[in-house]
């Protein structure tokens, strides 16, 4: 076992960048959506281990129904490769495809299987709901219709044009965490700004572990959500200001949002068991959307396993706020006071006051990031998802 206590699931990392491949004879290719290439990045640098290509369709059903992998290891959310039926006539069984993103090749797949899944039957079950009104329904339904499946080779990086450094491949952060010292790391996902809940459930479970993984997803989001470039910057500042420097480490999770709720929770902690993570906070409606999943919902779905088969701690909080009469940060296990006292903000109504330049309180979010949501805010244009 390497320096911390984490152990990659299904027990080593997988690791199937290969950018010496030689894939220029390969006749067949298909076009990738944007979750599809994070998708990919994700499987070949081993942040989906044991995941060694898109899902077949017995570890698909097996997803979908049981939670888990063919094998019997946890999995909660299918990683699939749709495509339009058209396409997936063209592609013979056993033979090469690239894996092609306006006109970059980005991998390599062995195409081992097609299958036509029952998206309403998907639907249902990973996301509770068959409605369009879903972000995660929706773009399930307009993915193509066929699923391919087989091994990838990832022979080509997306291209980051900021934030750089804090791209780093599940082996990579685990080696920090080892020079860091650090046997117990608290993974936490988010793709939101860091405001004083979040803050003061991190700063909680610091208490009883040696590091924070503080780990944004920057893939795909809902439109309305805050872009990633703005929120890097704004977590940078709020390290910089409020955190021990040497207690915390920042890198992106760079995989697309499902809004999935519980079943992503666990999707979001085993991949942070994979980065080197040893425990995961999850807070109040995790990865939830809309009112579609209740607010523990995510925290529940945890007792369907062993601990021991997940390999990685859960710390579940609870809704978190500063209470003015309490005058400190609080949760309704710990705050005996009504919600006139408390100051809750809904993320919507955060973004109309960031959009319009008006500051939220300093008891809700920290001055240094206010501004820099502001300034971002006001660049980036008001869409609806
Ligand atoms: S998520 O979709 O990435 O889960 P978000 O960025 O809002 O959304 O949340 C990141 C983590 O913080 C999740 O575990 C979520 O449950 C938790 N969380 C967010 N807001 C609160 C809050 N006010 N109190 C407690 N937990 C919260």
């Amino acid at each position: 076992m390497s320096g911390n206590n984490s152990i990659p699931h299904g027990g080593r990392l997988i690791y199937r960048w290969q950018p010496d491949l030689a894939y220029k004879d390969v006749q067949h290719q298909v076009e990738l959506d944007g979750m599809a290439l994070s998708d990919l990045e994700l499987i070949g640098i081993g942040a989906y281990s044991p995941l060694t290509g898109f899902m077949g369709q017995r570890d698909y059903e097996s997803v979908i129904h049981q939670m888990r992998l063919e094998n019997g290891l946890p999995w909660s959310i299918p990683i699939t490769l749709p495509v339009s039926e058209e396409q997936a006539e063209t592609l013979p069984l056993g033979e090469q495809v690239k894996l092609v993103k306006d006109g970059v090749v980005y991998g390599v797949l062995e195409l081992t299987e097609k299958y036509v899944p029952d998206k309403e039957v998907e639907a249902e079950n990973v996301f509770r709901t068959t409605e369009w009104a879903h972000p995660g329904v929706k773009k399930l339904y307009e993915r193509g219709p066929v699923y391919l499946a087989g091994p990838i080779t990832l022979v080509n990086r997306p291209r980051k044009d900021r934030f750089v450094e804090f791209y780093l491949d599940p082996a990579e952060t685990r080696a920090r965490f080892d020079e860091l010292g650090w046997k117990t790391v608290v993974g936490f996902q988010t793709r939101n700004p860091v405001h004083r809940a979040h803050e003061y459930i991190q700063k909680t479970a610091l208490e009883i572990v040696d590091g924070l993984f503080l780990n944004p997803l920057v893939g795909e989001t809902k439109s309305d959500d805050i872009p990633a470039d703005v929120r890097m910057e704004s977590y940078q500042v709020l390290l910089k200001h409020y955190y021990p420097q040497d207690r915390v480490f920042l890198a992106v999770f760079p995989a697309a949002m499902r809004y999935a709720g519980p079943r992503e929770a666990i999707f979001h902690a085993l991949v942070r068991k994979n980065y080197g993570c040893t425990h995961f906070i999850v807070g109040r409606d995790h990865a939830g959307v809309g009112n579609y999943y209740g607010t523990y919902d995510a925290q529940r779905i945890f007792s369907h396993f062993e601990p021991e088969e997940l390999g990685i701690t859960p710390l579940f909080f609870e809704h978190s706020f500063y209470c003015n009469r309490c005058g400190n940060m609080a949760s309704t296990k710990t705050c005996p006071h009504g919600n006139e006292d408390r100051v809750i903000l809904s993320g919507t109504k955060v973004r109309e006051m960031l959009r319009s330049g008006e500051k939220p309180p300093v008891t809700f979010s920290r001055p240094e990031v206010v501004e820099v949501l502001i300034r971002g805010m006001q660049k980036t244009p008001v869409t609806q998802s």
